[in-house]
């Protein structure tokens, strides 16, 4: 029993970590493209990055490519319904 309880644990550690390094690796390809693509100058580019750089372009603008988490019930909708207040708030 107490090695299942450990076991589980483990397996939970492993699956935690492994969505932290996903997502950490997702933002900052995003973060790299969304640059590339929107070809900002100067002083735009330093604004952009700092925003990109802090993801807050997953609630503050209404075309960035979410995790795959964003297709799950629930966890989904939440995330929907931030975008839509979030972009309430932008421009
Ligand atoms: C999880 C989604 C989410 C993320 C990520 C996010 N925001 Fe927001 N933001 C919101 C929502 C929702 C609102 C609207 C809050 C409200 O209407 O009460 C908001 C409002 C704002 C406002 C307007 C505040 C106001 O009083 O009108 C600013 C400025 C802002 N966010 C900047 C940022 C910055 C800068 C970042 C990145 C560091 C960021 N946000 C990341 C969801 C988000």
């Amino acid at each position: 029993m107490k090695k299942l309880i450990i076991g589980g644990a483990a397996i939970a550690i492993l699956g935690y970590l492994g969505v932290v390094g996903y997502l950490h690796q997702f933002d900052k390809e995003n973060a790299t493209q969304l640059l590339m693509e929107n070809r900002y100058t100067g002083e735009q580019e330093k604004v952009a990055k700092a925003l990109f750089d802090n993801s807050c372009q997953y609630c503050h603008s209404p075309s960035t490519p979410l995790p795959f988490y964003s297709k799950f019930p629930i966890v989904g909708d939440e995330m929907q319904s931030d975008i839509q207040s979030g972009l309430r708030a932008s421009a």
